[in-house]
């Protein structure tokens, strides 16, 4: 009732509103109309009556009878109802006979002031009166004029009942509108409404179990459309509002996420606890991943569930298997997961390792798959759920899961806390489905992942094949407008969130000036002040790329051989994974590459090539990225490579040049680098070149755009994107839990 009301006052209003205007509208019309026929009807008469006035006015008899005759004549024609009066002008203006009824205020003379065939509306106070002068000629001369008067009284009339008539045209469509609108909206205006708002608040796909609904879905998908640009309009305005820093991040979880507490599973701790003789180190591990995420959790605090992997690490954590760290200032938890020598090969070296990362890396060696390291992937992942069950102190955490290593753990997680927004991030590149599709457990992996309520990968490209694979794999429901892949009755949001460093990062703070930097690098080295410095910066990981870097660089020694003695490179390579095969091969192939060249072009005092194959700390690198004039990521594929950012980030002179790798995440962001093809070893040579004669200008020029980008796009904007969008999916679940929904088809997961 209350809707009615709520309608149909509005539309009697608006169709009163339109009457009250087109009635005077009508009046004008209509006279206009009625004064158009009143002059062809007067014509019509003064034709007619041509003839045998001309003869009763050019009859020989005496005036007076002429008089009566023309009278008795006008009389006649008076009988028309609608005629009033008669009267005759003779050529010299003078009213010669009349009818009684002809007003005073008629004279000769006046109709010749309106055009030949037009009449007059003469305005009396007995009504209105149209008048028209016709001429009475004969054989061409002229005789005089017949006046010809109507009484429009009756338009007048006609005007009266037009607009009654029009007044109740208008209430009765209203009434029929109102009429059908009420039946109508009785009828399923609440179904509407209640579709339209589920929609709003995002719950679309709760619209299709619901059959009153069905009439809604096409509006639905428009609307659907709209609400999205809007969202991801809004989210990118607000996002390029907030200045990215530890305090933003907090105030997310604060205010968004309702001080929630975040739970972290990573295979990779960010504090490792090695014993040294009769000492206890901290190592902080050569890890993209880590040098990520580990500023984020001194943001935030929370857990970070990892393999206690350190000879120490037993010997440092609590009765239940935690120790806070950052060790000089303790901000949050590591709980350490222990697995045995058996399993940490398996899962670990075995199917992670030497199964999963070829697989997504195209780098071109064999993924090899043991269904015995399969069984231990599952065993981990189910032991780290697990953990995840005991750390979380509510029914619904949020909790970020960390590449390869846990594929399985989403859905493991999802049994064990139906209610946790479980956000996973794949952080190597995914490949497309043939590539993918060797893999002897492929769809267990993808029902693993499809576990979590939102899944992010560095480029929209590794999202795409990520939507191509699953397509293949699985009978899911892809839907790449809203970039969502609906599985048994849950759904998936997948997105791009290009990862990040620190900004400002916290080694850059210990750092000497530039200048001193250099000079003790160059001392370290043992080469002289004038020598131009390079970096390469990785693991000792065939995926880098550092014998087709080596190749460049001997290349360039080759084609430019001025730069031999005058130019270095420092190769610092983290030891990683040394129990595989294939990367003890590796090591073997760089060293061997880096003695070859170095016995080719080095000579006393100078090597070409200063190669490091150790451990080296955050500070130690940043030294070397400021003493650089040139660093070169040459991966062979990469999911973002931080290295990229963080050179650029230790360049606060703006000085130094990037050489990255088309291959890499980063190549899509850092558009300023000189991009190069790894394999393509002339090009990489030319780079090199390029690099060590880049003008200062150009280096600057080039450096601050990418530290502009950088900056601004650091990995506080990463995680807050992605906690941003946690609590919008939470706020989602909270609304369907409210009313009550549940789990339905097809409704958004936690
Ligand atoms: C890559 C992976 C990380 C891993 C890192 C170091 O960046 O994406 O998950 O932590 O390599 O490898 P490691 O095997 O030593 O942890």
């Amino acid at each position: 009732m209350r809707l009615s009301l709520r309608f149909i006052i509005p539309l009697a209003l608006v169709l009163g509103a339109i009457a009250y205007s087109v009635v005077p509208l009508v009046d004008e019309l209509t006279l206009k109309w009625f004064v158009r026929d009143l002059d062809i009807r007067s014509k019509l008469i003064a034709n007619a009556v041509q003839e045998p006035l001309v003869e009763l006015l050019t009859d020989k008899a005496r005036d007076k009878v002429r008089l009566q005759r023309v009278q008795a004549f006008f009389t006649r024609i008076l009988q028309d109802e609608r005629l009033f009066a008669l009267g005759f002008c003779d050529q010299r203006g003078t009213l010669v006979y009349r009818t009684p009824t002809l007003p005073d205020a008629v004279t000769c003379g006046e109709p010749d002031a309106a055009p030949e065939d037009a009449g007059r509306v003469l305005k009396q106070s007995i009504g209105a009166l149209h008048i028209t002068a016709s001429p009475v000629e004969v054989e061409g001369q002229s005789l005089g004029e017949l006046l010809i008067v109507h009484d429009m009284s009756f338009i007048e009339r006609r005007s009266a009942d037009t607009k009654k008539y029009i007044v109740y045209l208008f209430a009765a469509i209203g009434a029929v509108i109102a009429f059908i609108t009420v039946v109508i909206a009785e009828l399923s205006f609440r179904g509407w409404v209640a579709g339209i708002k589920a929609l709003i608040r995002g719950q679309l796909h709760a619209l299709s179990p619901q059959p009153e609904a069905r009439e809604l879905r096409p509006i639905a998908r428009d609307l659907e459309a709209l609400v999205r640009d809007l969202e991801a309009e809004r989210r990118l305005r607000d996002e390029a509002q907030i200045t990215w820093t530890p305090e933003a991040l907090r105030t997310i979880l604060r205010q968004d996420l309702k001080g929630e507490e975040i739970l972290i599973v990573a295979n990779r701790e960010p504090y490792i606890h090695v014993r040294r003789k009769d000492r206890v180190e901290v190592q902080r591990p050569a890890s993209g991943l880590v040098a990520a995420l580990e500023p984020v959790m001194r943001a935030c605090s929370g857990t970070w569930i990892a393999h206690g992997s350190g000879s120490a690490d037993r010997d440092t954590v609590d009765s239940h298997d935690r120790v806070m760290v950052p060790p000089e200032k303790p901000a949050y938890r590591i709980r350490r997961v222990w697995l045995t020598k058996e399993e940490e090969k398996g899962y670990y070296y075995g199917f992670a390792n030497e199964g999963l990362w070829p697989l997504c890396h195209i780098a071109h060696t064999r993924p090899v798959f043991h269904a015995s390291d399969w069984e231990h992937y599952r065993a981990v992942n189910r032991r780290f759920a697990q953990a995840v069950e005991q750390e979380s102190r509510t029914e619904n955490p949020i909790v970020l899961v960390q590449d390869y290593h846990f594929a399985l753990a989403p859905r493991l997680i999802r049994d064990r806390l139906p209610r946790a927004t479980i956000l996973t991030f794949w952080h190597i590149p995914w490949p497309n489905p043939e590539a993918f599709g060797i893999c002897p457990w492929r769809e267990q992996l993808l029902e693993g992942m499809l576990g979590s309520s939102i899944l992010g990968f560095h480029t929209q490209f590794h999202c795409n094949n990520f939507f191509d694979t699953v397509d293949r794999y699985l009978e899911a429901r892809v839907d790449r407008e809203t970039f969502t892949i609906s599985y048994g009755g849950d759904l998936t949001e997948v997105h791009r969130y290009p990862i990040s460093i620190e900004w400002p990062p916290q080694a850059l703070a210990r750092q000497k000036p530039v200048d001193e930097c250099r000079a003790d690098v160059l001392r370290e080295l043992g080469l002289g002040p004038e020598v131009r410095l390079g970096v390469g910066v990785d693991r000792l990981d065939y995926t880098k790329g550092i014998l087709e870097r080596f190749a460049a660089l001997e290349r360039l020694f080759e084609i430019e051989p001025q730069w031999v003695g005058r130019f270095a490179f420092v190769q610092i390579a983290a030891p990683s994974r040394s129990s595989i095969e294939e990367y003890q091969s590796l090591d073997a192939k760089v060293r061997a590459a880096a003695t070859r060249i170095n016995t080719r072009f080095g000579r006393p005092g100078y090597e070409p090539i200063a190669l490091k194959i150790e451990h080296h700390d955050a500070d130690h690198v940043y030294a070397y990225y400021r003493a650089a004039d040139v660093c070169c990521v040459s991966s062979l594929h990469d999911g973002m490579n931080l290295v990229a950012k963080e050179y650029v980030a230790a360049r606060e002179d703006e000085r130094g040049a990037l050489i990255l790798s088309q291959f890499t995440g980063a190549a899509r962001e850092l558009a300023e680098a000189l991009i190069v093809n790894p394999y393509n070893i002339e090009e990489c040579a030319a780079a090199l070149q390029l690099a060590l004669t880049m003008p200062p200008d150009e280096q600057r020029e080039r450096m601050r755009s990418m530290r502009g980008l950088v900056q601004e796009f650091n990995v506080y904007r990463w995680a807050g994107r992605m906690l941003l969008d946690a609590a919008r999916v939470r706020n989602r679940r909270h609304v369907a839990g409210t009313r009550g929904r549940g789990k339905v088809l097809g409704l958004h997961r936690p």
